[in-house]
């Protein structure tokens, strides 16, 4: 079979035939129709990731049909649409993975392939109203901020919510669930049209981050007795703002560090309006469920920025490297003959 390999760290990623994957115990081979990259498989290719073996095909996020399936793997499987779940091995305990987890697409190959073999835990159906560039556009990202949002945070219809950095991937999954889920949505960007577009999938509306004076703006605008929850990927410096435009009891969900270091915080933010502080890192098998079965039940369709065939996969990467996108970078597999 296909799949776009990276054949060392910083070298551009090439389509190589490869052995088809055959299904261990409990697994199953999907044959996949699209996939879609997020920044960790950019960062990976940059040989910014720790524990990266060479060559490896990348991708955490994929959508296909049930192909074959392993000794101990139920055959009812097979034929079905699904998508996959990139956590693998999460364990037992939904406060945090296990120590042996792992994301599809690195140590163990990815989605960006014409099939993968993986555990069965990791398929659930896929809702009817995706097509194939919508549903790859849903996985890690739609996960990350479900358990953000949803287990973390525990959001409640009604609340207020600021999403940083609307562009990313994840931010706009956070998005599109918050709004679903009843809450009040303002969001930041450094750039006005995707303000524009996250309005336009249900937002209040946004400010530059880019602009000083952003963050007595965007609580006078969106929220003067502060936000109930920050949703927050970028880090840095602008993370030193975020405590003081929380209400009482306000919480910040965070999985990302895209600027860096946070500033000094004053304790004092924190401590008299009851903040909590929220470490998130992607979400289990169960959670996964439940995030799908949330997108049938709203009718939530995943932004997809650009499509790529397979074959143009380094395309793929230059764009989301460049940080123009607006929603997910997807690759689609030619249809099986
Ligand atoms: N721990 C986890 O489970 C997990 C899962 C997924 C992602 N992540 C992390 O989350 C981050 C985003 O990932 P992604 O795949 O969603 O990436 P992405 O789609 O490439 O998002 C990058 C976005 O970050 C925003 N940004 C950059 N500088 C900012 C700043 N100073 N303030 C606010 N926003 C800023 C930009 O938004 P604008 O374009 O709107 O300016 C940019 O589009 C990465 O750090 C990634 O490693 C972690």
């Amino acid at each position: 079979m296909k799949a776009l390999v990276l054949p060392a760290v910083q070298a551009t990623p090439e389509i190589r035939e490869v052995p088809l994957p055959t299904p261990g115990p409990g697994e199953a081979r999907v044959r996949l129709a699209a996939s879609a990259l997020n920044h960790r498989d950019v960062w990976i290719q940059q040989g910014k990731y720790p524990g990266i073996k060479v060559p490896i095909t990348l991708g955490s996020d994929g959508v296909g049909v049930v192909e074959a399936v392993g000794s101990d793997s139920d055959s009812a499987w097979l034929g079905q649409r699904v998508l996959l779940c990139p956590s693998v091995g999460w364990g037992d305990d939904p406060r945090h993975q296990a120590a042996s987890y792992e994301i599809l697409g690195l140590p163990r190959d990815g989605t960006f392939a014409e099939a993968i073999a993986l555990p069965v835990e990791n398929l659930v159906a896929c809702p009817a109203h995706l097509d194939d560039a919508a549903a790859a556009a849903l996985p890690l990202a739609g996960l990350t901020a479900w358990r953000a949002l949803m287990t973390r945070a525990a959001l409640r219809p009604g609340e207020r919510v600021l999403i940083t950095g609307i562009g990313g991937g994840t931010a706009l999954a956070a998005l599109q669930i918050a709004v679903a889920a009843g809450a009040a949505v303002a969001v930041t960007s450094s750039d006005p049209a995707k303000i524009e577009r996250a309005m336009a999938l249900g937002a209040a509306g946004g400010e530059l981050y880019t602009a000083a004076g952003w963050p007595g703006r965007v609580r006078s605008r969106f929220a003067p007795r502060g936000f109930d929850v920050v949703i927050d990927s970028a880090g840095g410096e602008g993370f030193g703002e975020l405590p003081g435009l929380l209400a009482m009891g306000g919480r910040i969900a965070f999985f990302g560090g895209t600027r860096g270091k946070w500033p000094p915080i004053l304790p004092q933010l924190l401590f008299y309006k009851q903040v909590s502080l929220l470490a998130t890192t992607m979400g289990s098998p169960a959670e996964f469920a439940a995030l799908v079965a949330f997108v049938a039940e709203h009718g939530v369709v995943p932004v997809v920025d650009a499509c790529y065939p397979l074959e143009e996969g380094a395309a793929a990467f230059a764009r989301l490297a460049a940080g123009a996108q607006f929603g997910k970078v997807v690759l689609k597999n030619q249809p099986a003959a």
